[in-house]
């Protein structure tokens, strides 16, 4: 059984864009720059947007953070996107969701310039990767596709099963494994919360992407012998072996299906680390104007 390590896969891709940004910088080019806004004061949201921030100083990135009131009003948020839409030191723009009821994320997404979307959520990015044109390509799915390219899974002919059909993992992942490149060229069918019969279609799997939101929602029985499983969940669980008193599973049940994969990715440590990899590579080519031209 081989162990997809995001961990080192994301070191490794940090490592090739801080070398990158040290190029940059000897040339006397532009540094990359993201911006993220942040509403409100969300625990995990605050968590992950403090990690993006950091992962930009470990490879060179400028960045700011914009902090808003819970209370702020959709007026105020959208005039603090069109803000850094507007403001030429900064290449990417992410607003961190969710965002708090009053707002609409419709409004929100839409106010970004395309051309400094790097979460990949504008739906003229949304449209140009359905497309196979140029475009920043969500992190998530960037992240598991990069995975397997590096990891050198074949995919080819396959079928690949993709459980969860969110617009931010599911339903992009499905488009990227059909499409007519590596990784891709699969059969692709996209299951969720209504499929009939869902561990018949598993098992037929050779690629299972597992982005239910359900904590060991996947056992082994609903798995091919030999099968890649690529688990996106992640959750917490109170243990009280553990001296923070929870631990971190997926929804995969990791240990029964790892006997049975060819290929897994673990939690944590598995998709969850490529993902601030990828945004960091969005920025890169942002900045680089190698999605759209400068
Ligand atoms: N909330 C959960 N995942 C994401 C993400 O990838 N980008 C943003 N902006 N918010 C998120």
């Amino acid at each position: 059984m081989l162990l997809i390590n995001g961990k080192t896969t994301s070191e490794q891709i940090k490592s090739e864009i801080a070398q990158r940004v040290a190029e940059i910088k000897k040339e006397g080019g532009k540094i990359p720059h993201l911006a993220a806004i942040l509403v409100g004061n969300d625990g995990a949201s605050q968590t992950y947007v403090g990690a993006k921030v950091k992962s930009c100083q470990q490879v060179g990135f400028e960045s700011t953070l914009v902090r808003l009131e819970e209370t702020v009003t959709e007026e105020e948020l959208l005039k603090a996107v069109a803000d850094i839409n507007e403001n030429p030191e900064i290449d990417g723009l992410i607003v961190q969701l969710p965002l708090p009821k009053h707002i609409s994320v419709e409004k929100v997404t839409n106010k970004i310039k395309p051309e400094k979307d790097v979460d990949g959520f504008t739906p003229s990015n949304v449209g140009r990767m359905t497309l196979g044109w140029p475009s920043y390509v969500a992190a998530t799915p960037y992240g598991i596709v990069e995975l397997l390219k590096r990891y050198d899974i074949e995919t080819s002919g396959k079928h690949c099963v993709v459980i969860g059909r969110s617009h931010i993992v599911g339903s992009p992942m499905s488009i990227l494994m059909a499409r007519n490149e590596y990784p891709g060229n699969c059969t692709v069918t996209l299951t969720h919360s209504r499929t009939k019969n869902l561990p018949e279609i598993t098992k037929t799997a050779d690629i299972l992407i597992v982005a239910i939101g359900k904590p060991e929602f996947v056992t082994a029985e609903m798995v091919k012998e030999g099968a890649t499983v690529i688990d996106v969940g992640i959750h917490r669980i109170a243990d009280e072996s553990k001296k923070s008193g929870f631990r971190l599973i997926g929804d995969v049940k990791f240990d029964e299906v790892a006997a049975k994969a060819s290929a897994i990715t673990p939690v944590p440590g598995g998709v969850g680390p490529m993902t601030i990899a990828s945004l960091l590579y969005n920025t890169l080519l942002a900045a680089e104007g190698k999605i759209y031209s400068k």
